[in-house]
């Protein structure tokens, strides 16, 4: 019976749903969604804080100031909350209403930036603001997830040795990349382990993380807009890119089950399944990480006006949005995503495939 006191102390760390009898690949999804803050985020907001506590940089009169799309905002609103620190999260208006609300009920002040850039992202202008705070109030504490190694010291301190405790024979992990923390912890960590273990980085289109060309991304998460200084590609086997549309298809057939997941794990998932189904994977042990649940993207992923204004019909089954409902009727496997092996060079997957080019 687990008992805490504060609330960054629990963290279900042994939970998996196996995947095969929703999408016919063996698939192990490890749900990281279950603690105080609902996210993945936990990990890298509690190594962040207490190297900043360890270095001195932290003291009871700082400010934290961190810039978020909703889920370290969260995750460092909970533990700021707990230890009295004074949190202040940029944002921009990608992330949703409840987050945002989660984060005030928990005592942060949030600053919503509005501006996107050329680009399509807003990182750069969110990272601009956060920059001109600090240099205006030597109070602020900017713990900067992007480029923070404790942000990546975190998964290969847990999440890398909770998946491998479990799956002795792990084969291929599949990990989805927004600052890149958890797929580089993961990736450093496998690279030492006893056995090969093929790690596959999962991205949307439209980031620019591995390359390619900037486009529209609605769903926080995963992606970047600028090159991930956490990322070192020489730890990554293979790196799938997958359309927000089909990110949106595989959340509405988890939910379908029963599985009411976040973004990201539609993404991962989305990517996963496509690259077992091409590949021979019957005997392959494949798990992938999923960030965080889907109660946070009721009113975007979830909500059929906003699916519609955004990704048109086609995401939507006919039948069910005459009906006003955003589910779509039972569906065969989509195909997309192209991967791009990053140490060999070659493709896998047809031609429906998005594929990351390094020299892009
Ligand atoms: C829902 C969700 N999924 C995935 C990620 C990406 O994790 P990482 O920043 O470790 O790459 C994040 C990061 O904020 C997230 O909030």
């Amino acid at each position: 019976m687990p008992v805490i006191s504060v609330p960054y102390a629990f963290n279900e760390e042994e939970l998996y749903v196996d995947l095969r009898s929703i999408f016919g690949h063996s698939l192990f999804l490890k749900c990281e969604g279950f603690n105080f803050a609902g996210s993945i985020k936990l990990k890298a907001a509690t190594e962040m804080v207490e190297a900043a506590e360890r270095d001195g940089v932290l003291t009871p009169e700082s400010i934290l100031v961190e810039s978020s799309s909703g889920n370290l905002g969260v995750a460092l609103s909970m533990i700021a909350a707990s230890k009295g620190y004074r949190f202040l999260c940029v944002t921009d208006s990608r992330g949703n209403l409840s987050t945002r609300m989660m984060m005030e009920a928990l005592g942060s002040e949030v600053h919503m930036i509005a501006g996107q850039e050329a680009n399509g992202g807003f990182l750069g202008a969110r990272i601009a603001y956060v920059r001109a705070l600090c240099a205006s109030d030597d109070r602020y504490v900017w713990l900067s997830q992007y480029t923070n190694p404790s942000n990546w010291k975190a998964h290969y301190r847990k999440t890398a040795p909770e998946i491998a405790r479990q799956f002795p024979r792990l084969d291929v992990l599949f990990v989805g990349a927004g600052t890149t923390g958890t797929l580089m912890g993961c990736a450093r960590y496998f690279r030492e382990w006893h056995r090969p273990v093929r790690i596959v980085a999962v991205d949307s289109v439209g980031s620019v993380s591995f390359g390619g060309p900037p486009g529209r991304r609605m769903i926080p998460g995963l992606g970047m807009s600028m090159r991930p200084p956490l990322l070192d590609e020489s730890y990554v086997d293979e790196v799938i890119r997958v359309e927000e549309a089909d990110t949106i298809r595989t959340c509405h057939r988890l939910a379908r089950r029963g599985f009411l997941f976040g973004g990201s794990t539609g993404t991962v998932v989305s990517g996963a399944t496509d690259w077992l189904a091409g590949h021979d994977a019957r005997e392959l042990t494949a798990v992938a990480v999923g960030p965080d649940l889907g109660e946070r993207y009721l009113d975007t992923i979830y909500q059929t006006n906003w699916l519609k204004d955004l990704y048109g019909d086609e995401v939507l089954d006919s039948d069910d949005v005459a009906a006003g409902s955003w589910a779509s009727s039972p569906a065969q496997p989509t195909r997309w995503g192209r991967s791009l092996d990053l140490q060999t060079g070659d493709h896998h997957g047809n031609q429906h495939h998005q594929f990351h080019d390094r020299k892009t």
